[in-house]
């Protein structure tokens, strides 16, 4: 027996008992007014980096795909998630430098096209493509000003384009920046000044991105908490500044995209569960304390101590309560072990705890990624009971498969293993809403085959394949001709 929807077959064989009652799952177990939707990053896959007045940032790299919306109409999504080239309106970073209209013309025609096709914008904006004239002017990240900046970019798009974009992200997963770039040092700035010689990317056996000792300077041990706290900052300050004057009238809501595992203790031992709480609190508390409860979680002040930029009573005002929601990136999980503090002082270093895929020779999860289903409806309940039942969109979920140029189209086409991904998720996800937790809406990521950062086209996390030898061309994958069934059918098996 295989699944089959909407009288196609999917190459997922039934006779798993495990995967049974997960397969059961389908759109009409769901509130009805859940968004269903699809991401992308406007550094990931726009392209045309040099032209129409945009300029530079950080992260220079692209493919050139404009979002095809007949495709997402197509694939019957309701919901898109994309986010807006902060140098592509402005492109020295500042409104000093000027407003570059070309950029702005793009996105208005992008959202307008979109409304008309009934697909609802959800906008980050700013999705790690930091403008390169203020790393070079001040340092990006680092410094206060980067906070200004921000709270003007932000206040320009909700000008241009609040009148219909009615959900914002100000920032995609700031731990991101902040660790890799200034401790790991393979995110743009690239700085790291303790770094040994790891694998950042791929396993021991296989490694895509190897990091040698460090070259580039900076101070590791401080600078990534000074990046993630203007970033919490500038998130704070731009959502007040909607809020007061733009939220009444605009009638739209704006929240954080932050990005968490599930992490579970690799023994019954206190040590290891307070390991899992303090993988938690650098994680995922680093940023929801501060936003739910006004401080960093009570384990960083702990062990970060003066390392820990700390916040003036007016700002922890400021940040507290900043959310009306949060956007969620949920990939995978790991096992927490407690790790002896290491001698050098560094974020990696001040958790004591390290992340481990395997026990007694078994995975966490379905494969030695750590993609463990259960673990996304666990994280979902944490978060409800850790931070008062948020309402929360999950912003981010979905499966890359390594890029194999060797196989015929026919063979990169199908995705068995993206669907079963996929429809575990949900079926995990809606438990959770059965259990009270506040989720909204479900973005699968991605809806392209895109430029996965550090990995490059190695990676291929699309439901559409793209041809990147020829010509760009988009193609189907069996998972988007399932996701397509879906969204159409309230019957997920014949
Ligand atoms: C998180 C990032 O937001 C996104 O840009 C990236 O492609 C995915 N995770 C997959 O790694």
């Amino acid at each position: 027996e295989y699944l089959t929807v909407g009288g196609l077959t999917f190459g997922l064989n039934l006779s798993s008992p495990s995967y049974l009652e997960e397969l059961n799952v389908t759109k009409s177990d769901f509130p009805t007014d859940f968004a269903f939707g699809v991401g992308t990053s406007a550094g990931q896959v726009e392209g045309a980096a040099r032209e129409f007045g945009r300029g530079p940032s950080t992260w220079d790299h692209r493919v050139d795909t404009l979002p095809d919306i007949q495709i997402m109409k197509d694939l019957g999504v309701d919901s898109y998630r994309f986010s807006i080239s902060w140098s592509r309106i402005l492109p020295n970073g500042s409104l000093s430098g000027g407003i570059n209209q070309q950029g702005v013309d793009h996105y208005n025609s992008l959202i307008d096209e979109l409304i008309k096709n009934g697909i609802k914008p959800f906008v980050t904006i700013l999705h790690f493509d930091l403008p390169q004239a203020l790393e070079e002017k001040y340092g990006g990240y680092l410094n206060r000003s980067f906070v200004n900046d921000f709270k003007d970019y932000s206040e320009l798009c909700f000008k241009l384009f609040g009148d219909r974009v009615k959900n914002w992200f100000t920032i995609n997963e700031p731990s991101i920046p902040a660790v890799y770039g200034y401790e790991v040092g393979i995110a743009p700035p690239g700085k790291c000044s303790l770094q040994d010689d790891i694998c950042v990317f791929g396993s021991s056996e296989k490694c895509f991105v190897p990091v040698g000792p460090c070259k580039f300077g900076g101070n590791s041990s401080t600078d990534p908490y000074i990046a993630a706290h203007n970033q919490i900052l500038a998130h704070a300050t731009a959502a007040k500044l909607y809020k007061e004057k733009y939220q009444a009238q605009q009638n739209g809501e704006i929240g954080i995209v932050l990005v968490s595992r599930y992490y579970v203790p690799f023994s019954e031992s206190q040590e290891d569960k307070a390991a899992a709480e303090r993988l938690f609190e650098f994680n995922l508390g680093w940023f929801m304390d501060p936003f739910v409860y006004g401080d960093y979680p009570k384990s960083m002040k702990e062990l970060v101590k003066e390392r820990l930029p700390t916040f003036s009573p007016e700002e922890k005002i400021l940040i507290k309560g900043s959310l009306d929601f949060v956007g969620i990136n949920y990939y995978k999980s790991t096992y927490a072990r407690h790790k002896a503090p290491a001698k050098e002082l560094r974020y990696t270093n001040d958790v004591s705890a390290e992340e481990i895929g395997i026990k007694n020779g078994i995975f966490l999860g379905l494969d030695p990624r750590g993609h463990w289903p259960e673990g996304f409806q666990k994280l979902m309940e944490h978060i409800k009971e850790k931070y008062q039942n948020p309402k929360i969109y999950i912003t981010e979920n979905g499966l890359s498969t390594e890029r194999n140029d060797a196989l015929g189209l026919a063979d990169q086409l199908k995705d068995p293993e993206r669907i079963a991904y996929i429809v575990r998720h949900l079926y995990r996800l809606n438990k959770a809403i059965k259990n009270g937790v506040n989720v909204k809406g479900y973005f699968c990521w991605a809806l392209f085959d895109d430029f996965e950062w550090g990995m490059g086209f190695l990676d291929r996390f699309g439901l559409y394949h793209i041809d990147l030898i020829h010509n760009y061309n988009r193609m189907p994958k069996l998972s988007a001709t399932w996701f397509k069934a879906f969204l159409q059918s309230n019957v997920n098996r014949a």
